[in-house]
């Protein structure tokens, strides 16, 4: 017989069916034997009556986590018993025959319940019991309707998707990257990409305008709640726009966004306010203000945009670097100021973040286009000719081959879905997140590699940090 959903069994009432899936909890009457049965789709309460002998010795034996294909009647419940309002709560799963597909060690902790308080390096090494549970398989579920909404929109508004390497060379974007080694190369390193930003530009160049990309990113940087390092971004980048059409794609995007995925939010302000760097420091004192006006109303969005970001900024060591990247262009009001290098800190650049509800969910500019604004820049940063050509000489040459205006932005999808589920980090909706120090406690990565691959990479350990 052709396996039925869980949730589909409402549509069988008084038929014969058989069901795939997880014992959710057994509770044993004597005579009466409840199984809750539990699949991706949903669960189902089962009786196993004594008349039905075999199912029923079957029934006794069972523990949580066994795995069964059960063939049973799918009886409607007594009025008295209907569980109102949720799935099955009306009908019963009276068990005529139980196969059990395989057993399961005890698991370290209840399913059944919500994992939430169950201590999170525990979940973390057994994360695949922990998506069973109802809300991580949900956040599941909703990360891949979040995705799926914004690749679609992307493409019916003309993106394309174009993937961009994983192995590449170094990005100025402000944190440390993960290297990996070449073995045909001994002492030569890839890094692995903190963003596209390089190539979606370069994208721009080769004329294939309206690139988009749900793009893994990595960073080599401590984690904490909205941080990972490995994250996905929803990047893309557009050409022949100005920061005005950026803001208004993306604010008309997200507007439709909530109301297809998450129809019972509400949006607290639109068209989304809109504050400068400046005055969100000075009101706010920070640059991702919580504008809610009800911090208790886990349905209240309330979007803003901070624009007219500084280009320069000084770093802990007093030197001076690009406040987001150096590729983003400057406000024509202050041009004059940058050619001349004077007064740099109040350079303003032609770029702009998304908040929600407090947290930086997107960062965008409007990029610099001409090979001699961009040398500009580097020089600026005090990056010598020499180190330029090394690290950006790539860009400076496409630049002088009929570079575009473009300019783009990168929500991350982590943040967003996070906020959307309400849950307080965003390791709570990726499917096997890494702990804060970086650590994948279910496969035990990072681990040691064998003396035959450092000898192929031409490595060697020097010394061991203290665990
Ligand atoms: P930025 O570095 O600001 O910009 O990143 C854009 C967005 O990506 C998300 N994000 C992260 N999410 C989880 N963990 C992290 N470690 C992490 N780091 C960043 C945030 C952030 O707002 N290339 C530029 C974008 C552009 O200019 O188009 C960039 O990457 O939601």
């Amino acid at each position: 017989m052709e396996r039925t959903l869980i949730k589909d069994l409402g549509e069988k009432i008084g038929q014969e069916v058989v069901i795939k899936g997880w014992v959710d909890v057994r509770r044993d009457h004597g005579k009466l034997i409840f199984i809750d049965l539990r699949d991706r789709s949903g669960k189902v309460q089962m009786v196993a009556l004594p008349n039905h002998t075999e199912a029923h010795t079957a029934a006794s034996t069972v523990r949580p986590e066994w795995v069964l294909a059960v063939t049973g009647l799918v009886n409607k419940r007594p009025e008295k018993m209907v569980n109102a309002g949720i799935l099955n709560g009306d009908i019963e799963l009276e068990i005529t025959g139980v196969e059990v597909l395989n057993e399961s060690l005890t698991p370290p902790f209840s399913i059944n319940e919500d994992t939430k308080l169950v201590d999170e390096n525990l979940r973390m090494k057994y994360k695949y019991l922990d998506l069973r549970s109802d809300r991580m398989k949900n956040n599941l579920i909703m990360r891949d309707k979040v995705i799926s909404f914004f690749r679609d929109y992307m493409h019916q508004n003309g993106f394309i998707e174009i993937e961009t390497p994983m192995l590449m060379k170094g990005t100025p974007e402000g944190s440390r990257e993960y290297v990996v080694p070449s073995r045909i190369e001994n002492g030569k390193f890839y890094a692995l990409p903190q963003s596209p930003q390089q190539f979606k530009q370069l994208c721009m160049v080769a004329g294939l305008d309206r690139y988009f990309q749900i793009a893994r990113c990595l960073r080599d940087e401590d984690s904490r709640g909205d941080r990972q390092p490995e994250f996905t971004q929803l990047d893309y980048e557009m050409s022949f726009v100005t920061q005005e059409d950026i803001l208004q794609f993306t604010e008309t995007m997200f507007i439709e966004f909530v109301e297809k995925v998450y129809p019972t939010k509400h949006i607290s302000q639109k068209p989304f306010p809109r504050i400068s760097y400046h005055d969100s420091l000075a009101k706010y004192g920070n640059d991702k203000p919580d504008l809610r006006q009800d911090k208790n109303d886990p349905n209240e969005l309330a979007f803003a945009w901070i624009v007219d970001f500084p280009m320069f900024e000084k770093d802990a060591e007093g030197n001076i670097g690009a406040a987001h990247h150096p590729f983003c262009s400057i406000k024509d009001e202050d041009v004059d100021k940058f050619m001349k290098g004077e007064d740099l800190f109040s350079i303003r650049a032609n770029s702009y973040d998304l908040v929600l509800n407090g947290y930086e969910l997107s960062s965008g500019s409007i990029r610099i286009h001409q090979a001699d604004i961009q040398k500009r820049v580097f020089e600026l940063l005090g990056i010598s000719e020499e180190e330029r050509q090394a690290k950006f000489g790539h860009m400076l040459e496409a630049f002088q081959y009929g570079a575009p205006p473009h300019g783009g932005f990168a929500p991350g999808i982590d943040r967003i879905i996070m906020l959307m589920q309400n849950e307080p980090n965003i390791r709570e909706v990726i499917a096997f997140p890494k702990t804060g120090d970086g650590k994948d406690l279910l496969m035990g990565s990072p681990s040691v590699v064998s003396k035959k691959q450092l000898d192929e990479l031409g490595l060697e350990i020097k010394a061991k940090k203290k665990e």
